[in-house]
């Protein structure tokens, strides 16, 4: 499968809020594309929108991920939609490309933070050489859904 890239602008809004978010979670996109620390990747599977994600360049907001990994980029909201283009490569390619992104920029690890009952999203950032955190996991505003709580996992870029 074929992906091609680019960067979102505000012209992308209304699109990227048709295409459902990864999670139940609700999610600002205008604000996430307008953030100067954000760079907003759109992923077009034969010129159809088929993936989006982000990395901020400034780490994590939730304080003990930024504790523990201070500095490193994070990729938030990866979302291959609609269902049915899962399996096929095409969320591989958006990390692969965030990945180089982060490589332009001269960073040396990039990290997500994951629930831990997302366990199809942990084997896929496995699949990629991500290694999970091996410290315990944080109960956000979210705890009544996913009770288990979040995690992260990370990689070093080589
Ligand atoms: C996670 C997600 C982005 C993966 O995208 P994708 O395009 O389906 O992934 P790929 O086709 O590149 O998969 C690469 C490998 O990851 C692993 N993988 C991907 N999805 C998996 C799943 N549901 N269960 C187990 N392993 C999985 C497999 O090893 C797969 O290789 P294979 O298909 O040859 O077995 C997609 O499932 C998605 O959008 N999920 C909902 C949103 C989400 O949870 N995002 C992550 C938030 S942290």
């Amino acid at each position: 499968m074929t992906v091609t890239f680019r960067t979102a602008t505000a012209d992308d809004v209304a699109d990227l809020d048709a295409h459902p978010p990864q999670t139940d979670l609700t999610c600002d996109h205008a604000a996430e594309v307008a953030d100067t620390n954000n760079t907003y990747l759109l992923g077009f599977a034969s010129g159809t929108l088929a993936a989006h994600g982000f990395v901020r360049w400034t780490g994590f907001l939730t304080k003990t991920f930024a504790d523990a990994l201070p500095g490193c980029a994070v990729i938030n909201s990866l979302c291959v939609w609609p269902r049915s283009m899962r399996r096929k490569g095409i969320g591989t390619a958006m990390v692969v490309e965030l990945e180089h992104l982060a490589r332009t920029r001269a960073v040396t690890r990039v990290a997500l933070g994951v629930y831990v009952d997302n366990v199809e999203a942990q084997a896929f950032y496995q699949s990629l050489g991500y290694d999970p955190w091996d410290g315990q996991p944080v109960l956000d505003e979210h705890a009544d859904r996913h009770p288990d709580g979040f995690t992260m996992m990370s990689k070093v870029l080589l």
